[in-house]
């Protein structure tokens, strides 16, 4: 049972021990476990073919660096450099299009049948770099590559633009925007149609570019989870009430996919899915269906945990759980302490915020079959104590990888501190400012404007 502390109101980390982060916890009423050892996150973990050398991954994060025909640039090949060199066993590579016209920035990466060249040179060189850097580390296995691929739905910006194509209406999340009903468009089942074939045909080129595994982006408020919540999409075979419709894009695409590779069991379908939007019904995933309810709404994972359950009938080991609509309300997804210009400061205690992801994971982990890999989200607010973090929640199997998203960009190498020296680098460690998103929403290329000399004074 998950209660909502409404008497815990917002502070900033402050925490310098490990002590001092306990005692908040406990002050707080939070229960989340933290290690004072960290020797657990060596640790290999298998589900059939797959092995992941360490319990460490990267987080997909969108740098809006790539050339205009959506290959990777130089300033993309330095960001995944650096992760390759950081000892992680995961690296899951940001949102990439499945085409030019339903990209969130014109520097989206876009994997094409053009570009797929460039794309096979970024994973070449980065399983190279990262196999020889988890060798030195005295890792026996292979790194795994996952590429995310997306389709920016209602978050699309055409020629600069925002152009939203939406499963269906909301004035709420247009408003969260700044667009009107009469900007962009309602997607057609047709045309949803036409991208579950777009989808499936660039999954196929990612196998060929060299990734392990494909996902297919079910979080975040992009079209696949917006469908998730689409009860009001009318007279349509992807919304209303069931939840068979509602999924239907997002599993007829991984249903076709296992048909393509079945015989070809190594490579991977995935996804990254949010079992929570936070927005009250009926706008929202996981949430329950109480009319009037509040931000952020009550939770009910009696549907993220049957879609997850059917994932893994369709042969899906892998998945990696986050939840919220960074473009509504991001706290949910990263806790932090200073919001996005003119944004505001969350009605609740940063380190709820962070627990609450890391409840639902270990809900999402306790009712699906034990041999299906979760990867969990929202480490990074915990800046020097993650590792402590990490190894306390696999340690009690509340996930199986703990994911880095803002870390890796200000703190690359953050795996290689813990195997090392057991802890992160505080002084080079992510601080929660929320400049990398700033970056985002001002369609500029995304980095740590704090902690990575690249991408200081570019504010
Ligand atoms: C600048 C930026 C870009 C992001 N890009 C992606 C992305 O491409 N795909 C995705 O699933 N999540 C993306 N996210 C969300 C992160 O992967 C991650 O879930 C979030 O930052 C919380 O994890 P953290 O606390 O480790 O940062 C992005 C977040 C930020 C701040």
């Amino acid at each position: 049972m998950f209660v909502h502390p409404s008497s815990h109101a917002f502070e900033p980390f402050k925490y310098t021990t490990l002590e001092d982060l306990k005692n908040e916890l406990k002050r707080l009423s939070i229960p989340l476990p933290i290690s004072s050892f960290t020797e657990n996150l060596s640790e290999a973990i298998q589900s059939k073919h797959l092995i992941i050398p360490n319990r460490l991954s990267i987080q997909p994060m969108e740098g809006f660096d790539a050339n205009l025909n959506g290959s990777p640039s130089d300033l993309t090949f330095r960001r995944y450099k650096r992760y390759a060199k950081g000892g992680v066993g995961l690296i899951w590579f940001e949102a990439t299009a499945i085409s030019e016209d339903c990209r969130s920035n014109d520097h989206q990466l876009v994997l094409s049948e053009d570009n797929v060249n460039d794309f096979k040179q970024l994973t070449s060189l980065i399983r190279d770099q990262c196999d020889r850097n988890l060798e030195l580390l005295g890792f026996k296995n292979r790194c795994c590559l996952i590429l995310q691929l997306n389709h920016s739905g209602r978050y699309s910006k055409r020629n600069g633009n925002k152009y939203p194509i939406r499963a269906y209406h909301s004035d709420e999340l247009d408003s969260a925007i700044s667009v009107k009903r009469k900007d962009g468009v309602i997607i057609s089942d047709d045309e949803l149609k036409e991208i579950e074939e777009i989808w499936v045909r660039k999954a196929i080129l990612a196998k060929e570019s060299g990734f392990d595994g494909v996902d297919i982006k079910a979080c975040h408020g992009y079209l696949i989870s917006e469908l998730l919540s689409s009860f009001h999409r009318e007279n349509s075979k992807y919304g209303g009430y069931s939840l068979e419709n509602r999924s239907k894009l997002f599993l007829d695409i991984v249903t076709q996919l296992q048909n393509k590779f079945r015989k070809d069991s190594d490579f991977l379908i995935t996804s990254r899915v949010g079992v929570y939007d936070g927005i009250p019904y009926p706008t929202g995933f996981g949430v329950k269906s109480i009319v009037n309810d509040n931000f952020p709404a009550s939770i009910d994972l009696e549907e993220p945990v049957e879609l997850i359950n059917k994932l893994y009938d369709l042969d899906v080991k892998l998945i990696n759980i986050t939840a919220g609509n960074p473009h509504y309300k991001g706290h949910i997804t990263r806790p932090y302490d200073v919001p996005v210009k003119g944004g505001k400061l969350p009605k609740e205690h940063p380190l709820f915020s962070a627990y609450r992801i890391i409840y639902l994971t270990s809900v999402i982990k306790s009712l699906v079959p034990h041999d299906m890999i979760i990867v969990g989200s929202g480490y990074s607010y915990f800046r020097q104590f993650a590792g402590n973090l990490a190894s306390g929640v696999i340690q009690k199997g509340m996930v199986d990888i703990c994911g880095f998203g803002r870390m890796s960009f200000a703190n690359p190498e953050f795996a290689k501190q813990i195997f090392q020296g057991k802890t992160i680098d505080k002084t080079k460690s992510c601080i929660s400012c929320s400049k990398c998103s700033q970056f985002m929403r001002e369609g500029k290329s995304t980095g740590c404007a704090v902690r990575d000399p690249e991408y200081r004074n570019k504010e």
